[in-house]
């Protein structure tokens, strides 16, 4: 401990200031845009000025992602070794935290990072395939399987010890000084990124890989976690030791789709079956009713609240679309999650200046829990975008199951933003349900919105920024910002990982819990090389979107439109004999099959407009990929240019929506 403390006064003391111009530059480009979406929007007739700024927020948050989006994805590959721009010196598949190296000195590799990274980046890749990706993910994995031997001041393979190890050099050896160790998470989270390529392995066909290649990697995890889950350890910010709600999250989810992983593959995890109801049992303890929401950090006395982002970021990485709002594995639309929510986010409303001012029912920076004292105590980019994410997530899952469910457990979270809630059941029929969804929606990207204010104008994101001033801090261009940004981008688009739990038998919490533990077996993991060309079987898997509101649907008695005729229109010069056709993931638009492409008319198509179009009807709210085709005389097939187009089919009042395309 005394080796952390005396980190943080001379990280304190030591900090950079110089970022303070670019930001100010940040702000400015901010008000022009802002000038530029309010005139838009003044010019909507009739609707009032909450209803005004929600639109306004709205694309404004539109803006930022569509901005933000390729640059987060860019800087974190710079991230990871050995090619990435900011990593050189580090292994193949080695994802380093920052590439600051001092103020703090964040060039290591630590497992939780990595494995929060690439459970992003697996979940990007099982939605659209990308060969770049999978390499990394290949080199990542061969990577683990390295590190999982090296023998560290946690301890080593032979007993599971060594897999606690929080952090390593960036060349996979050891970090032999004082730190915060052992932390439990990293494991569990690594198992669940290897969880998901293996599932996508057998998806496609190539079983044999993930039981010979990645299975074994996987199984020092589940060993590790099964035997040594109900021993204390540091928590995810690697400061307190007890029992972290992040930690035995991680590891009640890593046992069940572990269990379910071995069945797939033929064989079992009899440790996973025997450990996990015990876990979530343990699960349950954290949460306190006379507080509304999830304690941190029990079998502590460290004198804090133990309201802590931990619990937001536990709730989004145990997100299942298909687990309703259960409490008991804390889903994103849960009530206790949500409770834990606003408590978490409330803490933080009046410590911080950034956040003066701002009414209760709006959005605000989140750091990583009141008492912090690292850098000054300051708000996070990971944890003000995770806050939007589990919002997201939990609009999901009210759209897919078709209704909000207010308990007196959450009714605090949902009265803050519309204060005659009530608690009760909603369908999405109803006009109550429409009023908590907007206001949900609007509050989350409250929070987008506030990562968008206070990050570098050139979009990169730090660790922190400052609780005063706003200016970035800390580790610059930290990897798991990136991560969290483009997981929240994505639960905004609908765009869902796959679930987890399956089922009853994961969310059902034995009677009395027991803190039973199996001792495991560790080998070294040796099979580690990928076969060439593992190519999926489809491009990609279709999607539901989360319904964006709009300010027609809330103001205007009008009925919101379940099909819409949508026209293509695409500009794109051709020789006589030549026809333009859109294909896409849909059957509507051929299911990525050229041959059931739909043509597009030729009518309006002057040389100086050369313009091919196309009306097709598609469901209000439907989420597509689609690219335009052309089809020669000979019947060969011209693809336009990566990546896909994305669209999704407005849910609002008017029947007819049109794309506006240029050939690429
Ligand atoms: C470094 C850790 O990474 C950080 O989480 C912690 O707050 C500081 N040390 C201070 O203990
Ligand atoms: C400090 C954070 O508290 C911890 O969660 C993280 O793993 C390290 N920095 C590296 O990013």
């Amino acid at each position: 401990m005394d080796v952390l403390h005396n980190m943080n006064s001379e990280l304190f003391t030591n900090h950079n200031t110089s970022l303070i111009e670019p930001i100010m530059q940040g702000f400015t480009s901010l008000f022009l845009l802002g000038g530029f979406v309010f005139q838009t929007i003044l010019g909507l007739p009739g609707n009032s000025r909450a209803l005004r700024e929600r639109a306004l927020l709205k694309r404004s948050v539109d803006t930022f992602i569509a901005t933000e989006e390729p640059i987060a994805l860019e800087q974190l590959l710079c991230n990871i070794g050995s090619s990435g721009c900011h990593s050189s010196g580090a292994g193949s598949g080695v994802v380093i935290a920052s590439p600051s190296t001092s103020n703090p000195d964040y060039f290591f590799t630590w497992t939780r990072d990595a494995a929060l990274v690439f459970k992003a980046i697996v979940d990007r890749f099982a939605h659209t395939y990308d060969a770049s990706l999978q390499t990394q993910i290949q080199n990542y994995i061969v990577a683990q399987a390295k590190l999982q031997g090296v023998s560290n001041p946690s301890g080593s393979l032979s007993d599971g010890t060594g897999l606690g190890e929080a952090k390593y050099h960036v060349d996979l050896s050891a970090f032999t000084d004082g730190w915060g160790r052992p932390q439990r998470d990293g494991p569990a989270l690594r198992a669940i990124a290897l969880i998901g390529y293996s599932k996508w392995l057998i998806a496609n066909g190539y079983t044999s890989t993930a039981s010979g290649v990645v299975w074994p990697v996987i199984a020092n995890d589940l060993a590790y976690v099964a035997q040594y889950w109900n021993q204390t350890g540091f928590d995810l910010w690697e400061e307190v030791n007890g029992s972290s709600f992040f930690t035995v999250a991680a590891q009640h989810r890593a046992l069940v789709e572990g269990s379910a992983l071995a069945k797939s593959l033929g064989s079992s995890c009899s440790a996973c079956d025997a450990i996990a109801p015990q876990v979530l049992c343990f699960l349950q303890t954290f949460w306190s009713s006379s507080g509304g929401y999830a304690l941190a950090n029990i079998n502590v006395n460290n004198g804090r609240t133990a309201k802590d982002a931990n619990v937001i970021l536990a709730s989004i990485h145990g997100f299942d679309p298909a687990a309703g709002c259960d409490a008991a594995t804390f889903q994103p639309c849960s009530d206790r999650a949500l409770s834990s929510h606003k408590v978490v986010v409330d803490s933080f409303r009046s410590i911080y200046n950034v956040n003066s001012g701002i009414s209760s029912g709006s959005a605000v920076a989140v750091g990583r829990y009141p008492e912090d004292t690292y850098y000054n105590g300051n708000p996070w980019y990971l944890n003000t975008l995770a806050a939007a994410e589990q919002l997201y997530d939990a609009l999901y899952v009210w759209q897919t199951t078709g209704s909000i469910t207010v308990t007196s457990t959450s009714l605090a979270f949902f009265q803050a933003l519309s204060s005659s809630a009530a608690t009760g059941t909603y369908s999405s029929t109803t006009a109550t349900y429409t009023t908590l969804y907007n206001a949900v929606f609007a509050y989350a990207d409250g929070f987008m919105n506030i990562v968008s204010q206070y990050a570098q104008s050139n979009g990169s994101l730090a660790e922190q920024y400052d609780r005063n001033s706003g200016v970035p801090l800390s580790a610059r261009d930290l990897t798991w910002s990136y991560a969290a940004f483009l997981t929240a981008a994505a639960r905004r688009a609908g765009v869902v990982p796959a679930g987890w739990a399956n089922g009853s038998a994961a969310t059902s919490v034995p009677g009395v819990c027991s803190a039973t533990s199996r001792a495991g077996t560790y080998s070294s993991a040796t099979a580690t090389s990928f076969p060439a060309s593992q190519t999926p079987i489809t491009t990609t898997v279709p999607t539901t979107t989360i319904t964006r509101p709009t300010v027609t649907a809330t103001t205007t008695a009008c009925t919101t439109a379940t099909a819409v005729a949508v026209t293509f229109n695409e500009v794109k010069t051709t020789t006589y004999g030549q026809t333009v056709k859109v294909v896409g993931n849909i059957a509507a638009l051929g299911s990525w099959d050229t041959s059931k492409a739909v043509a597009l008319s030729a009518s309006s198509y002057t040389s100086s407009n050369p313009l091919w179009k196309g009306t097709i009807t598609l469901p209000a709210g439907q989420a597509i990929q689609y690219k335009y085709i052309v089809v020669n005389t000979d019947g060969s097939i011209t693809w336009e240019a990566d990546p896909n187009r994305s669209y999704t089919v407005p849910r609002t009042c008017a029947t007819t929506a049109a794309t506006s395309d240029t050939w690429r």
